[in-house]
Parts: structure tokens; C-alpha cells; sequence
């Protein structure tokens, strides 16, 4: 069997640790996307990881050698990175949305959703200037990602964050708590809208989970790490999407708005809702992630809920205006 590369004393510097795991992570394909999207990348989280300094200081370090247990940390990371395909984030045990930083493990899936951008806009241009949203549902809140995230770019508006899962939220509760916002921000254990009766929200985003039983089976191992719960969206993806368009109404204020994410599915959701007028938002991911609609909207569209099958929908298209 061959051995993992050891390190010569030339190639102690951070710049050449960096260098050469890239290389190592390039030639054992691993897949990406979980905080960051290539080999490079990954090798300098893990590195600055083992050097336990902020990710603004490695630029200063890169030339410097780095201090042998501080290697040693760097080469365990790695070789796990590796062999047992463990998306970096778990490594580390962190993940970040722009500027905020999480509490990961294997209880929730890595934050990346595309919402986190939008909120970082504060939803503009998507939604009427000056949208100042007092009450929030993060549905499926996983590590709580998204409610903390809505928290600090809303800063008057108490937020909800509901999942299925209670491992999931004793990972949401302690993001919660360090970003000191245990005020402003609750957590539910509920099954999409199921113990929220009565409750209504001028805002609800979501990311629920939408990968088809196609693409379930074709995910790289990274993926597997993550829980099933957290992906897996039916036979089309769209299981809980459809219960989620369905019950939105009655959980949302007057004038209120849905902000979803659907992965790449915005063909499949538009065949399968062709009346209703959702606005596709523009992220880093493209237009054909995130939808947002307003409550009205979903109310006056005739919302039946159809067969999953893109051939229903098709021929519903063609005959419909
Ligand atoms: C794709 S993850 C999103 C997590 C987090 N919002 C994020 O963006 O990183 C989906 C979450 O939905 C939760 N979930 C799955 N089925 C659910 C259901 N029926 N009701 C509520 N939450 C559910 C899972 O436990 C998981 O935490």
C-alpha cells in the first residue's frame, strides 16, 4: 500500500504544507462545497485550523515554518480529510456565512444556503426597499444558521427557528447562545408547520431538504457525513417544497413573503406550481435556487397540489395559458 507523503524540512513553511495537501486533496478527487469549492482552498482552512491562528494572520505565516505540533495537527487533519472523506467543516468543527461563524458537527448539515447571501442585502433588490420584517420563521433551521444570520441583519425582529430534528437544534441552541441572541431568537421542535399553529410571520425562509433519490445516490462520500434527514426531499425532491408552498399561507402576515431555497430545481417547481409568479432571486449560485413569493400570491394562484411528474406538468403547461 503507499505511504502518505511525509513533509521534508524544506517543506515546513504554511506556503508549502498548503501546497503540497492541495496537490494531496487534488489527487484522491475529493469533492467540495462544504465553505469552500476547491483543493486549495480547503488545504488552507485545515492549515490555518492546526496553526490555531485567525484565517487573517495565515498571509503573515505563509513563509514562516510551522512549529512542529502545529504539523503534526495539520497532517492528521489532512490524512482524515483524505481517507475518510470528512468535509473540513466537521474537521473543525466551524463553518461560516459571510462573516458569522457556526458551531458544525455530524447533527446538521454544513451552512452554505444561498439565503445567506440575500441577507446580507437585506433581501434587496427582491423585496420592497426599506423591508424592515419584525417577525421571522426559519423553517428547517438545522445548526440555526439562517435565524442567526436573520437575527443580526434584522435587528428589531424576534425570530423562530423550527426542524424536525432535536439533535439538529441542540446544535441550534448552542449557536444561538454564542451569538449571544437567546432573546431574540427561539427554537421549536416541529415538523414543518405542524406545532405552529396560529403562529404568523411577516417573514419565512426555509431551506428544506430537496435532493431528489437520483441525486441522493450520486453524491460523493462527502455528502454522506451529512444527515439524511437534512437532504433528502422525496422521489422529485420536491416533497417537502410542495408542503411547504401549501401551508405557507396561513403562516404568513398580510403582505408577507416566502423566501425558499430549491437547490437547481426551479424548471422542476415551475412545472409543478405553473400559475404561481415566484421571483427567482440572483445569487452566487445562480438564478435558479432561491424563490421568493409574497402571501397574496400564493393565496390567489390556484394551488393544487399535483402529481410529482415532470410529464403531468409538462402537458399542464402546454395547455394552459
Ligand atoms: C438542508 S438542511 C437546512 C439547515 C439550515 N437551515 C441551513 O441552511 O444550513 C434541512 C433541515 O431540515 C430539517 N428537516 C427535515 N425534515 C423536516 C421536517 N419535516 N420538518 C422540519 N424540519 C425538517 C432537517 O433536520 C435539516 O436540519
Amino acid at each position: 500500500m503507499p505511504r502518505a507523503p511525509t513533509l521534508s524540512a524544506q517543506q515546513n513553511t504554511a506556503r508549502q504544507l498548503i501546497a503540497d495537501a492541495a496537490r494531496r486533496f487534488r489527487s484522491a478527487r475529493l469533492a467540495f462545497g462544504h465553505g469552500t469549492l476547491n483543493a486549495d482552498d480547503e488545504a488552507a482552512w485545515l492549515t490555518v485550523h492546526a496553526l490555531g491562528c485567525p484565517f487573517e494572520e495565515l498571509a503573515a505565516r505563509l513563509d514562516l515554518p510551522v512549529p512542529p505540533a502545529a504539523l503534526r495537527r495539520a497532517q492528521r487533519l489532512f490524512e482524515r480529510r483524505i481517507t475518510e472523506r470528512i468535509p473540513a467543516a466537521y474537521l473543525t468543527r466551524e463553518a461560516w456565512l459571510g462573516e458569522h461563524r457556526f458551531y458544525v458537527d455530524e447533527r446538521v448539515i454544513v451552512p452554505r444556503s444561498y439565503i445567506a447571501e440575500l441577507l446580507r442585502d437585506r433581501l434587496q433588490p427582491w423585496l420592497p426597499s426599506r423591508y424592515q420584517p419584525k417577525t421571522i420563521l426559519d423553517l428547517c433551521t438545522g445548526s440555526g444558521c439562517l435565524a442567526i444570520v436573520a437575527a443580526h441583519t434584522f435587528a428589531q425582529a424576534q425570530v423562530d427557528g423550527g426542524d424536525i430534528s432535536t439533535a439538529a437544534l441542540a446544535v441550534a441552541r448552542r449557536n444561538v447562545r454564542e451569538h449571544h441572541l437567546a432573546e431574540r431568537v427561539q427554537l421549536k421542535q416541529t415538523d414543518l408547520f405542524g406545532k405552529l399553529a396560529g403562529l404568523q410571520y411577516d417573514l419565512i425562509l426555509t431551506n428544506p431538504p430537496y435532493v431528489g433519490v437520483s441525486a441522493m445516490r450520486a453524491l460523493p462520500a462527502e455528502f454522506r457525513h451529512e444527515p439524511v434527514l437534512a437532504l433528502a426531499g422525496g422521489s422529485d425532491g420536491l416533497d417537502l417544497v410542495r408542503r411547504i408552498l401549501m401551508e405557507a399561507p396561513q403562516h404568513l402576515n398580510d403582505g408577507g413573503w416566502l423566501v425558499m431555497e430549491v437547490g437547481h430545481y426551479r424548471p422542476r417547481v415551475e412545472r409543478a406550481f405553473p400559475r404561481l409568479p415566484f421571483i427567482w432571486a440572483e445569487t452566487s449560485g445562480g438564478d435558479d435556487c432561491v424563490l421568493l413569493i409574497q402571501k397574496e400570491s400564493l393565496l390567489s394562484a390556484a394551488l393544487r397540489a399535483r402529481p410529482s411528474t415532470a410529464v403531468t406538468a409538462r402537458r399542464r403547461r402546454v395547455t394552459s395559458p
